[in-house]
């Protein structure tokens, strides 16, 4: 095989993997940043319901994507657009559950 066709191969993996996002990274991203605090003067609790509340804002991955970023950016997070991807991974598998 041509090394610059490995090279892309590698390119494609390493794009495919950090598109899928890691739940384990994003929840500890949340953890650390103080998502919660503001959303706990929200909802009250500990904060989550607001991820799961009938009215929620969220109702698809890319609306999960928007909010992300809009909170991160509130929050001043310096998390860039591959960071975030992890949040929405572990959001969605903790809460939304989008396909
Ligand atoms: C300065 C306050 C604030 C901070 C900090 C904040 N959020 Fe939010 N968040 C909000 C508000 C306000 C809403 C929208 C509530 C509404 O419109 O009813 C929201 C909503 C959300 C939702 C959508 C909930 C739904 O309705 O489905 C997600 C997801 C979310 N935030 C993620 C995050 C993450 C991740 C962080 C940490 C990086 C974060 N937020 C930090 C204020 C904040």
């Amino acid at each position: 095989m041509h090394s610059k066709t490995i090279f892309l191969l590698a390119g494609v993996l390493v794009a495919g993997l950090a598109r899928a996002g890691d739940p384990a990274v994003g929840e500890k991203m949340v953890t650390e940043h103080a998502c919660a605090a503001c959303h706990q003067r929200l909802v009250g609790g500990d904060g989550s319901t607001l991820y799961t509340r009938s009215d929620r804002k969220v109702t698809s991955k890319a609306k999960l994507t928007a909010q992300v970023s809009f909170c991160s950016t509130q929050l001043k997070t310096g998390w860039f657009p591959e960071d975030e991807e992890h949040v929405v991974a572990w959001l969605n598998h903790r809460y939304y559950h989008f396909k």
